[in-house]
């Protein structure tokens, strides 16, 4: 059986056959389907994307049935229980786990570039008190690019490789300054003896002791929600990532556009829409009544429910539970999660969510860790931000070096006028 489709043109009755390649045919092929010579050709209509593949990629592998998700092979569940997230970051870059070797050199490399040029300080000044943690975040990435004029060569391999070290080491350094600055705490800087999520830990924490030690718990927790929100496949902020750097700009315009993207509640905000919910429902006896309204579709939906790709248990979401009760024991319950213990119970019981295969998803426990490390709630989308950096700058590699790739630019179809002449203002009513 050959690997073709043949599709045939009602409109002229000619038959076309068309090359099938993992499951895929090119929406190319479909332009030599015209009624006239002198026609633009077929074209395929797909809003949000919703069944286009824009490229091939050997970095995240999801199966939303059955509710899989690995990084270059590796399943999340082996990863979140025996890797780090540097290590994971490496493998996402590099397509392989680090020798020992590697991993040292590349620990040591990350944890090398943390600090940050004193200039970027005065930019932090400039910003309002309570001006938002995201909003700080795109705007110093973008900034932080203009401190390495040489990003722009991103076709120098060993000149990429530094803005990768530097975006990733330096995302932590960003993200914990602007939350000093908007507390009116002075910048703690980072420790090079600490680990990635500790020296995070460190610079957000740190009071007056001399020096900053991170609570084993909190450091590991940490580490494992870093890697379990490093790498997404093409979801919003990644294929932003793509379009953006498909232009050739350097690394710190694409990340602090991608950022911005994640920026958006349908994306990285409802860790943070969780927390609202289960405050608005306020005790383990309204859950009920809540649950009925969600039913009855009067517009309240179950945040940190559901998911476009997983329609199965978020195996993310399965490894933040327990990550959750390991957080709650080193620093006490959070006054929510009974609440969301009855949500999840009733809900996964409940036939009005399994008909639909609405589960828990990441966001359904994220936010109430957060919320016990004493994280406040705009904090949220930044903590999914910062692992997020080494997702983003391996899909951008990767789109770097795919011969495939060309600058961004879909097609669209017209519904405007047709051609007509200039009024002058006189004549206009
Ligand atoms: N609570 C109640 N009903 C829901 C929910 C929900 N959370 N999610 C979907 N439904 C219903 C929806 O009303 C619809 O029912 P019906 O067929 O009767 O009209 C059906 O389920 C299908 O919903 P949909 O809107 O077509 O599904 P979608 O794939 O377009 O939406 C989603 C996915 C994540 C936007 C949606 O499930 C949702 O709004 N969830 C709550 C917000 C949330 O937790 N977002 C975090 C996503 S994970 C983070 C990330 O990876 O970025």
């Amino acid at each position: 059986m050959a690997d073709t489709l043949t599709i045939t043109d009602n409109r002229t009755g000619k038959k076309y056959d068309v090359a099938i390649t993992d499951e895929t045919i090119k929406a190319t092929d479909l332009r030599q389907i015209k009624v006239k010579s002198d026609e633009f050709g077929l074209m395929t209509y797909d809003p949000a994307f919703m069944n286009t593949a824009a490229c091939r990629s050997a970095i995240t592998f999801i199966d939303g049935d059955k509710g899989i998700l690995e990084y270059r092979g590796y399943p999340i569940e082996q990863l979140a229980e025996k890797s780090t997230y540097l290590e994971v970051a490496y493998l996402l870059l590099h397509a392989e786990l680090p020798t020992k070797e590697q991993l040292t050199a590349w620990t040591h490399e990350v944890t090398h570039h943390t600090i940050l040029n004193e200039n970027l300080k005065s930019l932090l000044d400039a910003f309002r008190y309570n001006a938002h943690p995201m909003g700080r975040l795109i705007s110093t990435v973008a900034a932080l690019g203009t401190f390495y004029p040489e990003a722009k060569d991103i076709f120098e391999l060993a000149t990429r490789r530094k803005q990768i070290v530097r975006l990733i080491a330096k995302i932590i350094t960003i993200a914990a300054f602007n939350y000093r600055h908007r507390i009116g705490m002075p910048y703690a800087y980072p420790d090079n003896d600490l680990s990635y999520p500790g020296n995070f830990l460190n610079m957000i924490f740190k009071m007056t002791e001399p020096r900053y030690k991170p609570e084993p718990a909190l450091e590991r927790a940490l580490d494992v929600l870093f890697i379990l929100h490093a790498d997404h496949e093409q979801n919003c902020s990644t294929s932003v990532m793509r379009s953006v750097g498909s232009s050739h700009v350097d690394p710190y315009s694409c990340v602090a556009a991608a950022a911005a993207a994640l920026y958006g509640p349908l994306h990285g905000g409802a860790n943070e829409a969780v927390i609202h919910m289960l405050t608005e429902i306020g005790s383990v006896k309204n859950v009920p009544a809540f649950i009925q309204k969600v039913k009855a579709g009067e517009g309240v939906r179950l945040m940190g429910f559901g998911h476009r790709v997983y329609k199965n248990y978020d195996p993310r979401a399965k490894i933040i539970k327990k990550v959750a009760y390991d957080v709650f024991e080193a620093v006490g319950k959070s006054p929510l999660l009974d609440i969301a213990i009855e949500l999840e119970r009733i809900a996964l019981e409940d036939d009005y969510f399994v008909k639909r295969k609405l589960y828990p998803n990441v966001d359904f426990y994220s936010g109430l860790i957060y919320q016990a490390m004493r994280l406040p709630m705009e904090m949220f989308t930044v903590m999914f931000a910062i692992p997020r950096v080494s997702g983003w700058l391996a899909q951008w590699q990767e789109m770097l070096e795919d011969p495939d790739q060309k600058i961004a630019r879909p097609r669209q179809v017209f519904i405007g006028s047709q051609k007509r002449d200039y009024i002058p203002l006189e004549k206009r009513k």
